[in-house]
């Protein structure tokens, strides 16, 4: 599976989504792409948000590696899921779409937790406290993929 992950500035969200699923991946020996981008251009070849990187780093992983870049057209060639973790990211994602077989692969990360019902992972960029739920909303949006696809095998 190759995967990426979407939010707006690629520093808060995305990287920690990034850093779950490949974690995950690799516990479980999948040859997997995961990868994560922001629709915003802000960020662009700096490191996740501290806060992100803390918060990571208190559960075992190291995202501070990561640099941020932004979602580009060719990346609907190169992964088989997008997802996103808002509804503005949706939209922003669903703009640059091509095709039906493009906006198939786009969906809310939320969906894979709580199935049809559109939650969003609030951003958490001007809410310090955010973090801690972030991180476990997509802790568990993440075991629902693999759950989903890691029995696939090495895809
Ligand atoms: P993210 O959070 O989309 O989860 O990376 C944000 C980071 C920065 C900004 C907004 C959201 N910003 O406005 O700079």
């Amino acid at each position: 599976m190759k995967i990426l992950m979407v939010c707006l500035g690629n520093i808060c969200r995305s990287p920690l989504a990034e850093g779950i699923l490949q974690h995950k991946a690799k516990e479980k020996n999948l040859d997997w792409t995961v990868d994560s981008a922001g629709t915003g251009t802000w960020h662009i070849g700096l490191p996740p948000d501290e806060r992100s990187i803390e918060r990571a780093r208190k559960y075992g992983l190291d995202i501070s590696e990561q640099r941020a870049r932004q979602f580009k057209v060719t990346d609907f060639d190169h992964f088989d899921k997008i997802y996103v973790m808002d509804a503005s990211n949706y939209q922003n994602v669903m703009r640059l779409a091509r095709s039906e077989t493009d906006r198939a692969k786009v969906e809310l990360i939320l969906n894979e937790l709580y199935p049809r019902q559109n939650r969003t992972v609030p951003d958490p960029y001007w809410n310090d406290d955010g973090f801690e739920q972030v991180y476990q909303m997509l802790a568990a949006a993440c075991e629902c993929i693999m759950e989903k696809y890691g029995a696939e095998g090495k895809l």
